[in-house]
């Protein structure tokens, strides 16, 4: 269940881990998971092209900070080559290299890279073999069940990633074609982990603290990922803790939550500026919103935002419908000035 895991040389005190997202998992929303408990945080997937040929643009979603720690490194691509070379590349950049065999998406798996590398067992093992002998980092790979449903290749894949020398292996439960619809089968995870020696890490469907204590209950497994379920909810990390626990999971109120989203805001304009901050958060907030009462229109409001002050007004109002009891925050008026002190908080409670 919750417990330390060590994959390769990388100790860790408890499994409970941020799973890669493109789009997503950049340093302020890994950064907000960590404060939430997160004990393992990926970058978004990392093209090897784009690091061997072009370099600057793809290394930006290499940017990280200190307390951004420990991170793996995801890569993607479907030549043994370039991921050696750009597993060398990234060697000082991260605690972890891990590369992307899941992937479903069009673009992806057009080059060859992604879920496209389970239709072709033998480049697994050249790419793992190839990246194994660039690497001195924990090295990791994280599939799928397979490509297509009812063809799962997911115990070949695994003992391949433990003979060719990965030091733990993450199974989302899913063929490619199913992309996200379904279940994540769980069962494939436990028969996964008692097919292999090395850590197996289990992704899919991971929505609240129960559902990760579960995962790590009915399947054995070493640890878990959580993906979508940390979208405008990074305390599922520390509810999952909570629940390991015995503890009450947290239940945010709406000025926590407003606290949150400021904290989360004040970290986005800290380390990508304003402009992507404000543009970045319009979509988070959305995530932030839902299940709470008016959470559409706080979510047209947040897609109509286009500055700085838009969306501070809006976490104010997202804080004052508890606050003032419910009513519109429009009601109330929230002015400029108000918006202004909280600016300043803002930056208060993101340092
Ligand atoms: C928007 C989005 C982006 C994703 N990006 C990546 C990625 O870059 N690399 C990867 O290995 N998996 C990626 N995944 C898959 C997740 O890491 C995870 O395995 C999957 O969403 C199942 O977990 P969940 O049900 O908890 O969301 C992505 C999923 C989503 C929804």
């Amino acid at each position: 269940m919750l417990k330390e895991i060590k994959i390769g040389n990388l100790r860790l005190p408890h499994n409970i881990f941020l799973a890669p997202l493109a789009g997503i998992t950049n340093l302020p929303f890994r950064l907000i998971c960590r404060s939430r408990g997160a004990s393992l945080a990926f970058t978004e997937m990392v093209s090897v092209n784009g690091l061997v040929r072009d370099g600057a643009k793809t290394r930006a979603l290499l940017k990280r900070t200190a307390d951004d720690y420990p991170l793996g490194i995801q890569l993607f691509g479907s030549s043994p080559d370039d991921l050696a070379e750009a597993a060398r590349m990234v060697e000082g950049d991260g605690e972890l290299i891990d590369i992307n065999m899941g992937c479903p998406v069009k673009k992806v798996v057009g080059t060859g890279a992604g879920s496209a590398l389970l239709r072709d067992l033998k480049q697994v093992a050249a790419i793992i073999r190839a990246t194994r002998r660039a690497t001195c980092l924990p090295l990791t790979v994280k599939i799928r069940s397979g490509w297509h449903s009812g063809e799962d290749v997911f115990l070949e894949a695994g003992k391949i990633a433990e003979s060719e020398g990965c030091d733990a292996i993450t199974l989302h439960p899913r063929s490619r074609n199913l992309m996200f619809g379904g279940h994540a089968d769980w069962d494939k995870i436990r028969e996964l982990k008692e097919f292999l020696s090395i850590p197996v890490i289990g992704s899919g469907d991971l929505f609240s603290g129960n559902d990760c204590i579960r995962m790590l209950r009915e399947t054995a497994c070493d640890g878990i990922m959580i993906a979508r379920g940390a979208l405008g909810a990074p305390w599922i990390f520390s509810d999952a803790l909570d629940v390991a626990r015995a503890l009450e999971p947290f239940t945010p109120s709406k000025s926590e939550l407003a606290s949150t989203i400021r904290t989360h805001f004040g970290m986005y304009v800290a380390h990508s500026g304003e402009a992507i901050a404000v543009r970045e958060m319009k979509k988070h907030i959305g995530w932030y919103a839902k299940g709470f009462a008016g959470a559409s229109k706080i979510r047209s409001e947040a897609g109509a935002a286009a500055s700085f002050d838009d969306i501070i007004r809006l976490i104010d109002k997202i804080e004052l419908r508890e606050t003032h009891g419910g009513e519109s925050p429009d009601e109330k008026g929230i002015t400029d000035d108000a918006a202004g002190e909280n600016r300043n908080r803002l930056f208060c409670d993101s340092h």
